[in-house]
């Protein structure tokens, strides 16, 4: 039998440290559409897991990412959020940074024959895009991100993705639980009729068939929203949903495209950041099927939390993973043991 990971593995803080550099740091993570940075200039900085970064368009139309910190005294560059700059100004002495990087101005700085502008040039990091969707990784030597992404590329080339399609919206929810609770919940539908009855009620009957990928690192349920249910009307008939261990998940369909981070903003806290995509529906059904996404979230978000305050509360330590429901949760919760080398 299969115990769960133990309790306190959702909360330490040394826990969530070694998952930082293990686990996180080696991982592509999404940030968003590659349509929302097109012209020169336009930029975008966010915090990913506490670290600061910017990405923004090039002169020469080349997509960068870069750690947001001065090469000065780390003051950060741009303030989060998005927005179009001509170059980059550090707002705490000026120091000035072309759209490439380089660092073009380090104003009244003085004669140093030590500095060497060349090698303050703001430091990189590695940006790729995959079907419309831009990603970065704070890893050197981690794959390629088509590579990394393995059969995610596979499980969604008979939908249309984020390159076909307009973005309709983006919404953002924070929550009270560990990455790792949120995961554990992705990857079982035991769940599904309790948390979720108008998605269990989308559903054909007996249809949602979950497969693992990849050793386990990425996980489709293979769903059916059957004829004519409210489900099949907004999503299409056919669609997956597909987790890619450790932080990113989409639900694609004829209809939809739905990119989600999850992202682990603390031991104890997360943050869903999701991309939604439709075609196909009147403007009157993707505002349904829209919050209809968000209730999703909020939905196992509110299950999470619960689980999270319990898991902190001390009187439970482990319990047993049914060996029919959430064999992908032994999967998951063993790459994140391994990973530890726990
Ligand atoms: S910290 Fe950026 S210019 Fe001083
Ligand atoms: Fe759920």
């Amino acid at each position: 039998m299969t115990r769960t990971l133990p309790s306190h593995w959702y909360h330490d803080a040394s826990i969530h440290n070694q998952e930082k550099d293990k686990i996180f740091k080696q991982a592509w993570w999404p940030v968003g559409p590659e349509r929302a940075l097109v012209a020169a200039g336009a930029y975008c900085a966010l915090k990913l897991f506490g670290h600061p970064l910017l990405l923004v368009r090039g002169r020469d139309q080349t997509l960068r990412a870069f750690h947001n910190v001065c090469r000065h005294r780390a003051s950060p560059l741009l303030q989060e959020g998005t927005g179009t700059c001509g170059a980059i100004r550090c707002p705490y002495h000026g120091w000035l940074y072309g759209l490439d990087g380089k660092l073009q101005k380090a104003p009244l700085f003085g004669d140093d024959d030590g500095f060497d502008p060349n090698e303050h040039g703001l430091l990189p990091v590695r940006v790729e895009n995959w079907r419309g969707l831009v990603f970065v990784c704070l890893s050197e030597i981690s794959p390629d991100l088509l590579s990394w992404l393995g059969s995610v590329d596979t499980l969604c080339a008979p939908f249309p993705g984020p390159e076909d399609l307009e973005l309709y919206k983006s919404f953002e929810i924070q929550g009270s639980a560990n990455w790792k609770a949120y995961c554990d919940n992705t990857l079982e539908g035991y769940h599904l009729n309790l948390v979720h009855p108008r998605l269990a009620q989308a559903l054909a009957k007996g249809s949602v068939e979950i497969k693992s990928y990849d050793e386990g690192r990425v996980v489709a349920f293979h769903v059916n929203y059957g004829g004519q249910s409210e489900g099949a009307r907004l999503r299409g008939n056919e669609g997956v949903w597909v987790y890619r261990f450790p932080g990113f998940q989409l639900t694609a369909s004829a209809n939809v495209f739905k990119g989600e981070r999850i992202e682990p903003a603390a031991p104890n806290r997360l943050r869903s950041m999701n991309w939604l995509w439709y075609q196909g529906i009147s403007e009157e059904q993707v505002e349904d099927a829209c919050a209809w996404s968000e209730l999703v979230v909020h939905e196992d978000l509110g299950a999470c939390e619960g689980v999270q305050a319990n898991l902190e509360a001390g009187v439970y330590t482990d319990g047993p993973l049914s060996p029919l429901q959430e064999t992908h949760v032994a999967r998951f919760q063993e790459l994140v043991r391994r990973a530890l080398g726990a």
